[in-house]
């Protein structure tokens, strides 16, 4: 099964710029036709929140044109620049799933060899994350129903620290009951998460922290004390979660633009082993 991972897409109204400049419709185009030409074809895309700039309808109606292109399915969550009514309104007629609850846009998708547990960490007027005691037990009750199904967790903000001043600030707060809960649970292959817009890796309540980089501008890697978060014109890029029942689950990093054509090895006659 391959998952691809879109995540921050800011997407604005059409002939609107985001941040003085960036196109960042235009952008999540260029995702999706890298996405399309894709083979083998991913089974599915998750979309991991700031799907749109500033939560507008018509920002919304712009995803819902651009997601209705791909052949396959698309499951989308709320990040903190989304509005949980605007998108359920816009885009529950398509994506059906955002129905499972009628507080949170959170859900389980059990189509697939690996179970999709998407949480929504959204706290209204808040640029960091929660996971709340009523949104911890969902978790905790739709987990039990895994029965140890290869598991994706799929959310907005991070629930773990990354060491990057700028951004842990604004991740994702939980109980520390919720890392206890993921850490009884090893049917969970990955805790995947967007919101920091760039490619983090971490060992975390037992299991993998992957943060995917955005289809937009990225934050630019900062490791000093106190800085704040800065973006820049970083290639973008979208993850592949691709799992195998004899491999597990591996992800990759695939940056977008047009890098040339690939070319085979010539090792020259030095090549060790050669002579
Ligand atoms: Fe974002
Ligand atoms: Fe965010």
């Amino acid at each position: 099964m391959i998952i691809a991972q879109i995540t921050d897409l800011h997407v604005r109204p059409r002939g609107v710029l985001a941040y003085g400049g960036l196109d960042t419709t235009a952008m999540l185009g260029r995702a999706m036709a890298a996405i399309a030409v894709l083979d083998p074809a991913p089974d599915c895309v998750i979309a991991t929140g700031d799907l749109a700039d500033c939560g507008l309808a018509d920002e919304y109606r712009v995803l819902d044109e651009i997601f209705a292109q791909l052949s396959m399915p698309v499951f989308v969550i709320p990040g903190n620049h989304d509005r949980r009514d605007a998108m359920r309104a816009a885009l529950s007629g398509r994506h059906r799933y955002l129905n499972q609850d009628p507080n949170f846009l959170h859900y389980a998708i059990d189509d697939f060899p690996v179970r999709l547990i998407a949480l929504d960490t959204v706290v209204p007027g808040d640029d960091g994350g929660q996971i709340c005691a009523a949104r911890e037990a969902w978790f905790a009750r739709t987990l039990d129903a895994s029965k140890g199904k290869p598991t994706l967790v799929v959310m907005h903000h991070p629930p773990f620290l990354t060491g990057v001043a700028g951004m842990d600030p604004s991740m994702c707060r939980t109980a520390p009951s919720f890392a206890a809960l993921i850490a009884r649970h090893p049917e969970i292959e990955r805790v995947v998460a967007g919101h920091y817009h760039r490619p983090i890796v971490v060992r975390w309540a037992g299991t993998v922290g992957f943060v995917a980089p955005s289809t937009a501008h990225q934050v630019a890697l900062d490791l000093r004390r106190g800085q704040p978060n800065r973006f820049n014109h970083e290639t973008p890029g979208f993850a592949l979660h691709v799992y195998d029942a004899n491999v597990g689950m591996v992800s990759h990093v695939v940056p977008i633009g047009d890098f040339g054509p690939s070319r085979e090895f010539a090792l020259p006659p030095e090549y060790p082993g050669r002579t």
